[in-house]
């Protein structure tokens, strides 16, 4: 399984969730990818911003070695499934989607986790706190974004 998280800046969300998710594939010993972009290239080459190397860095997460770089068309190849950090993302990537095969690779990510809300807020302008808040909200989501996927590969074999 390959999975994309994607963000606006990828400084913020998406590194968090790459980060997040990357722990988890490790440690349920799964043979899956993650990787993280920006549907801006705003911040190509950067490092996550320091804010959100320092929230993983307290949560146990080393995020120092990502660099930010754009969504591609070529992604809808490279990933089985790309996640959205929020509503302005997805509609933004499903612009770029070739046929629907591409269009269905691409959620929300509190939706396919099932969470009553759309949007993983932007913490960019946002104090130390809403970095935390992203934190919580993304770790819950890929809980249960691996449960589900781990279940339904359970279920294909
Ligand atoms: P992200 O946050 O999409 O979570 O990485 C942002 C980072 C930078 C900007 C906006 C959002 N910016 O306007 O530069």
């Amino acid at each position: 399984m390959r999975l994309l998280m994607v963000c606006l800046g990828n400084i913020c969300r998406s590194p968090l969730a790459e980060g997040i998710m990357r722990k988890k594939i490790i440690e349920h010993n799964l043979l899956w990818t993650v990787d993280s972009a920006g549907t801006s290239g705003w911040h190509a080459g950067e490092l996550p911003d320091s804010r959100t190397i320092k929230c993983a860095k307290d949560h146990g997460i080393d995020i120092s070695d990502q660099r930010s770089r754009q969504f591609t068309k070529a992604d809808f190849k490279n990933f089985d499934l790309i996640f959205a950090m929020d509503e302005s993302n997805y509609n933004d990537i499903l612009m770029q989607a070739h046929s629907e095969e591409d269009g269905k690779k691409v959620h929300l990510l509190l939706t396919f986790a099932d969470m009553i809300r759309t949007d993983v807020p932007d913490p960019y302008y946002g104090g130390s706190k809403s970095f935390e808040n992203v934190f919580q909200l993304l770790d819950d989501a890929c809980t249960d974004v691996l449960e589900k996927l781990v279940h339904e590969q359970a279920a294909m074999n």
